[in-house]
Order: structure tokens, then C-alpha cells, then sequence
């Protein structure tokens, strides 16, 4: 096999990113595999022929960032449009806007407070456990905003999500709720935000059109029948990019880390637009689902090119993953932490290998973060590797 200088795996946006950079900056030829059949990783979206509506396969994702290095950088490869982001939610039949701000503590206490009457409120309802040291998530929420709040807005959703009785979960899961005392319900407070144009796989595919960069799709880089495996790029001393789960690279020496997965019900309705916005928190028990996606509403923008009269929506059920499903969100208690900890000095272990992005550290990453993180792994890491 005539190797290439650069073998990446995972076509995720970490792993395109130091693609780019490397062909780019460093003039190196570049393979990237990926076990799935697309590129872009979770980011990944698709047109829906019915109702015109781009679906992102692995949940809704929302462009945001403040740092002016990823907001330059990822508009080489894409336009923006000017979506903002906002969320509702519905309990006990009214629809509220998110985050919990002014208009949504007025409207709960059927009230006209202004911030400093509903910041004294608030603070006097979260004093109910004052003293004592927060035991679980439900005490824990009820110190931070009070318990009408936090029983309306928290209690049953986090329960969903993680399919616990919060009185059940560690407090340590919650640091803060924010809460606005003001109307400002925009959900990102970041400099920059957006959608992509013309849809997240075709910023993916911009950012692999260098002629330098191969994309090999449906390999994975277990399959030691293939030329890009671990062992053979282990024998040929090929600098290796690994975006994958961190403790699958080591077969689970240590035992698996723990995420939480989500699966997504698609439904379908004859009518336009049935929730009137993009995201519907459902923060009560008789619904079983926490949220639902109406992908139509994210580009209001391509209105013209969408069905007028039907609409697709995703209802998302969260729950522990079990290895074979997608993992999501790192469940990240003191025992996982400490797990990851122990494979990642393993992985510092490993000679030509950069471990980077969300599942190849364990940690929750918003894009721009893996974005950033992947400009720094090339500078620091990747560069050095390649100098010739
Ligand atoms: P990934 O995109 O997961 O890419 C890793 C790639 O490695 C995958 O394509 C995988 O198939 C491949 N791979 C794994 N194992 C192998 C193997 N053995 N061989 C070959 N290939 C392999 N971010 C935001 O900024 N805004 C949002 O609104 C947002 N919403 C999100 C919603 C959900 C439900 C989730 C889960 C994430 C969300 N994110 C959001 C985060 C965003 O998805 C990540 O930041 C980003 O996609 C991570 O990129 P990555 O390259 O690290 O990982
Ligand atoms: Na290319």
C-alpha cells in the first residue's frame, strides 16, 4: 500500500478540520475513513424529499460560537443564515418560552413582577432548604430556583432524560439553572449563530474538497482486512488522527465508559407547521418524550422550496446507551471521570496517535468546541508529527 503521510479516522468534524489544516498547511496527503456511509459525523443532515425539511440524522444541531478563530474559520466553507435560536415548552397545556425568564415567571404565576419582585420571589422560594446541604438533584433544584419552578420546568423532564426519579440522581448533575430576569428568551448568548445555507453536509463536503484529501466511507478501523486498520497503520508507522471511542481503541482493557443515547420517533402531519416552532420541550410525565424537532422550522428562510402542507417532526426519547447504539452525552460521574483518566493515559501511551473530539476524550463538545480543540491538535500536535 503506498500510505498516505496523514490517516484520520472518523469524518466528524474534528477529524475534517485537521484534514483541511494538515493538507492545507502542511502540503500532506490524507486519508480519511469512516465505519458510517456519510460524512460529518454526527453533524450530518439530508434533504427529506416530502416535506422539504433538512433532518440532522443525529439530533438537532445549532451553529454558536464567540471565538472569532472558528467563526472565520468555519466560513471558508459555508454561509450562515440568520437563525436564532429559541425554545418553548409545554406544561399542563400552556406553552411557555425557555429559558426561565421574565415571561415565563409571569406567565406561571399569572403575575406582572417586575425583575427585582420576581428575583426576591425567586430567591425567597429557593431559601425553602436553606441550611442544608443539597442530598439529590430535586434538592439541589429547589435550592437554585424554588420548587414551583423547579417541579413545573426540571423535575419531569430530567427525569426523562434520565429515565431516574431525580430524588435518585446525584445533586452534582445540576450546577445552575439559569434564570432571566428580563424578556430575553434567545437560548444562545454567543457572539455568532446560525445554520448552514445550503445544509450541514455540504459544509462538511467543502471542507474535504482538497485534492489532497481522500474520504473512504463504510471502513472501519477494527477491520484488519482493510489497508487502513489499527495494525497495519500501527506496522507501516503512519501518523494516526483517532476520533473514535476511546475505550474501543484499547478493547475495553478497562471496562466501558458510560453515555446516554437518544432515540428519535419520526412523525408526520398533514398541515404545514404543527408546533409553529423548531423545538417543543414537553416538561411533563404524560408525555414520554422530552422534546420534539419540526425540521422545517430551522430554515424558515427556504419556505418557498418546503411542502406547504406537510411536516416531519422527530420526538427524541433519552436513555442509558448500551454498547451498539449511538453514544451521545458522556454520563461523566466521579467513576466514569475516573475511568477516562486511566484510558487516557493509555492513550498518551500510544506513539503516532492524537486521540481528539467528543468521543476519542469523553467529553461533551458543542461543534465550535471541536472545532477549536482540532485547530489546537493540528498547531501543538499534528504539525510536528508531519514535519518532513
Ligand atoms: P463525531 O461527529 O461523532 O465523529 C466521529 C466519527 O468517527 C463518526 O462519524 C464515527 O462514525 C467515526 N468512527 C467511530 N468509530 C470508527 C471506526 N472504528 N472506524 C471508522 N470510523 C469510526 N453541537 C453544537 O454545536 N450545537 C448543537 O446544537 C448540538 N446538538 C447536538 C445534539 C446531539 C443529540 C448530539 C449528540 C450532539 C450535539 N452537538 C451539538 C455536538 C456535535 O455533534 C459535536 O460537537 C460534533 O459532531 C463532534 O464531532 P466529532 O468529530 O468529535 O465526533
Ligand atoms: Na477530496
Amino acid at each position: 500500500v503506498d500510505y498516505p503521510d496523514l490517516v484520520v479516522v472518523g469524518a466528524g468534524l474534528f477529524g475534517l478540520t485537521v484534514a483541511q489544516q494538515a493538507a492545507e498547511l502542511a502540503d500532506a496527503r490524507v486519508e480519511v475513513i469512516d465505519i458510517r456511509d456519510h460524512i460529518g459525523g454526527n453533524a450530518y443532515s439530508y434533504m427529506d424529499e416530502e416535506t422539504g425539511a433538512e433532518i440532522h440524522k443525529y439530533g438537532a444541531h445549532l451553529f454558536h460560537t464567540s471565538s472569532r478563530r472558528v467563526w472565520e474559520y468555519v466560513n471558508r466553507f459555508t454561509e450562515f443564515t440568520d437563525y436564532v435560536h429559541r425554545v418553548w415548552a409545554t406544561h399542563d397545556g400552556e406553552v411557555y418560552p425557555l429559558p426561565t425568564n421574565l415571561g415565563t415567571i409571569n406567565q406561571f404565576f399569572r403575575a406582572h413582577m417586575t425583575p427585582a419582585e420576581a428575583k426576591a420571589l425567586i430567591a425567597e422560594q429557593a431559601g425553602e432548604l436553606a441550611g442544608q446541604d443539597p442530598q439529590n438533584l430535586n434538592d439541589k433544584g429547589i435550592s437554585l430556583i424554588g420548587r414551583p419552578l423547579y417541579e413545573a420546568f426540571i423535575k419531569n423532564y430530567t427525569a426523562k432524560q434520565w429515565q431516574t426519579d431525580p430524588a435518585e440522581l446525584p445533586a452534582s448533575i445540576i450546577n445552575r439553572l439559569p434564570v432571566r430576569f428580563n424578556y430575553d428568551n434567545r437560548y444562545f448568548q454567543d457572539t455568532w449563530e446560525g445554520l448552514p445555507k445550503d445544509g450541514y453536509t455540504k459544509w462538511m463536503e467543502r471542507m474535504a474538497a482538497d485534492e489532497r484529501i481522500h474520504v473512504s466511507l463504510g471502513v472501519d478501523f477494527f477491520d484488519a482486512s482493510q489497508p487502513y486498520s489499527k495494525d497495519a497503520l500501527k506496522a507501516a508507522g503512519v501518523p494516526v488522527v483517532y476520533t473514535g471511542p476511546v475505550d474501543r481503541y484499547f478493547d475495553y482493557a478497562l471496562g466501558d465508559l458510560k453515555w446516554r443515547t437518544v432515540d428519535f420517533k419520526e412523525v408526520r402531519y398533514d398541515e404545514g407547521d404543527h408546533f409553529g416552532c423548531p423545538v417543543m420541550n414537553f416538561s411533563d410525565a404524560d408525555v414520554p418524550y422530552t422534546r420534539a424537532i419540526e425540521f422545517k422550522n430551522f430554515n424558515p428562510e427556504r419556505r418557498d422550496a418546503q411542502n406547504p402542507d406537510k411536516t416531519v417532526v422527530w420526538e427524541e426519547y433519552s436513555r442509558f446507551a448500551e454498547r451498539g447504539d449511538e453514544p451521545y452525552y458522556p454520563v461523566n460521574t466521579e467513576a466514569d471521570k475516573a475511568l477516562y483518566a486511566r484510558y487516557e493515559e493509555l492513550a498518551a501511551g500510544e506513539d503516532k496517535v492524537v486521540f481528539g473530539g467528543r468521543l476519542g476524550t469523553y467529553k461533551y463538545y458543542d461543534m465550535h468546541q471541536v472545532i477549536a480543540t482540532a485547530l489546537d491538535a493540528y498547531e501543538k500536535r499534528i504539525a510536528p508529527m508531519l514535519a518532513k
